[in-house]
C-alpha cells in the first residue's frame, strides 16, 4: 500500500450511507471480490468495443463503496435526496491543494447548490409540462429517494409507447437504476443492465430499497453460472434482474428482449462505443421490439457523438420529439439539447 494524492476536482463527491441486510452486504463484498480476482477493472478498459471514454475512466475513479458493520457507504456521482456533499476538500497538506482553489470550489458549490433548485420547484416544472401524467407505480417513494432524477424517468415513462406486455427489457448505462425501478413497477418485467463496474454497486443498492425482495444477480453470478455451463436465459428465469459487465453483454440470446434503453448515458461515449452498443440492442431485441433513447443531440463531453452519427440501420422511427422536462433541466447550459427517440426493430 500506499498513499496517494487525491484528486480534488473530480466531480462525484455525493456521499449515501445505506443499511443493509447480511444478504445485501454479502452479496455487494462478493461482487467487489470478483472485481478484483477476475482483472475485471482492466478487462473493462481495455475492452475492444464498449471501453469507456476518457472522462468516464476519470468519473468512474472517483467512485467508492465503503463498509461498517451493516452499512454501507457510496461515493459517487449520483445525487440522491439522503446524499451529502462536501463544500470542498481542504487538504492537510497546503501543498496538495492551494486555498484560493479552495476558496473557489465553495463559491462555485454554493452557486450549483443555489441553481440547483428545490425539488418542490422541479415537480411544479414538470406538471406544467405534462399535467395529465401517469405516475410510476412507487411514485411518492421514487420522488422522496432520488426525486430529481424519478422526474426524468416519469417523463420518459410518459413518452415512451409501451404494449400491455412488457416482459423483458435492456439497459446500457442504467446508473442508479431509477428507469429500472419505474418499469419493474410497471410491469413486473424482468430487467438486464449493462453497465461499468463502478456504478453497478450503486444500481444494486438503490433497487434494493425501492424493492428489497428483488432477485438480483450481480456480474459474480453470471460468471459463476456460465462457468457451471448454464446459460443467460436460465439464469433470466432464476432472477428477476441481473447485472452485466460490458464485455459479459454477448451472452444475451438474440430476439430476447421485448424493449432497450439507453437514457443520458451514449452521449458520454466515444462514438464507436455508441453504434457497438446499437447494433448489440438491435441484435437482442425481438422483432417488433422498442428501442429508446435519451440522450443530448450534440454531447458535451465527446467530440464526434451526436445522434445524426448514431447508426440506426435495421430501426423504423416510431417517435422522435423534444422531451420538454429534461430540456428544462439544462435550460442554462446554452447549446445543449436533448432528443427523444423511439424505434421499432423491423
Ligand atoms: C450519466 S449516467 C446516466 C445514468 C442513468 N441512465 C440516468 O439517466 O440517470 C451514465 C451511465 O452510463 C454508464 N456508462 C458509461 N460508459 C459506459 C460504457 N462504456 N458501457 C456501459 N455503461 C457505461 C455509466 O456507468 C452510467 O451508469
Amino acid at each position: 500500500m500506499r498513499f496517494i494524492n487525491p484528486d480534488f476536482s473530480i466531480p462525484v463527491n455525493y456521499f449515501v450511507q445505506l443499511e443493509a441486510t447480511d444478504d445485501e452486504l454479502s452479496a455487494l463484498m462478493h461482487y467487489l471480490g470478483f472485481l478484483v480476482t477476475e482483472h475485471v477493472y482492466d478487462k473493462v478498459t481495455r475492452d475492444g468495443r464498449f471501453a469507456p471514454s476518457s472522462v468516464w475512466k476519470w468519473w468512474a475513479s472517483g467512485t467508492f463503496v465503503g463498509f461498517s458493520g451493516n452499512r454501507v457507504v457510496l461515493k459517487s456521482g449520483h445525487r440522491f435526496m439522503d446524499s451529502y456533499e462536501p463544500i470542498g476538500y481542504l487538504a492537510t497538506q497546503s501543498s496538495h491543494h492551494s486555498f484560493l482553489g479552495y476558496i473557489k470550489t465553495c463559491y462555485a458549490k454554493i452557486r450549483q447548490v443555489r441553481g440547483a433548485g428545490s425539488l418542490a420547484h422541479h415537480i411544479a416544472a414538470f406538471t406544467a409540462r405534462y399535467p395529465n401524467f401517469r405516475q410510476a407505480k412507487q411514485h411518492e417513494l421514487l420522488l422522496e429517494k432520488h426525486g430529481f432524477v424519478y422526474l426524468r424517468m416519469l417523463e420518459l415513462y410518459n413518452l415512451t409507447e409501451t404494449g400491455k406486455d412488457v416482459s423483458s427489457v435492456v439497459e446500457v448505462g442504467g446508473g442508479a437504476c431509477v428507469n429500472a425501478a419505474v418499469m419493474i413497477g410497471a410491469f413486473g418485467c424482468k430487467y438486464t443492465i449493462v453497465d461499468l463496474p463502478e456504478t453497478i454497486s450503486v444500481g444494486f443498492s438503490f433497487l434494493k430499497t425501492i424493492f428489497p425482495e428483488l432477485r438480483i444477480a450481480l456480474p459474480n453470478i453470471i460468471h459463476e453460472h456460465i462457468a457451471g455451463g448454464g446459460d443467460f436465459g436460465s439464469l433470466l428465469e432464476e432472477y428477476d434482474v441481473v447485472f452485466m459487465l460490458p464485455y459479459q453483454s454477448d451472452l444475451i440470446g438474440d430476439s430476447a428482449m421485448d424493449m432497450a434503453f439507453n437514457v443520458s448515458s451514449f452521449q458520454e461515449m466515444n462514438i464507436k462505443v455508441v453504434n457497438e452498443y446499437l447494433s448489440l440492442l438491435h441484435r437482442v431485441l425481438k422483432p417488433g421490439g422498442s428501442l429508446v433513447l435519451e440522450n443530448l443531440k450534440i454531447s458535451r463531453e465527446i467530440k464526434g457523438n451526436s445522434f445524426e452519427n448514431y447508426r440506426l440501420d435495421g430501426f423504423t422511427e416510431m417517435k422522435m420529439c423534444k422531451p420538454a422536462y429534461a430540456n428544462f433541466v439544462i435550460k442554462k447550459l446554452s447549446q445543449l439539447e436533448h432528443f427523444f427517440y423511439q424505434g421499432v426493430k423491423g
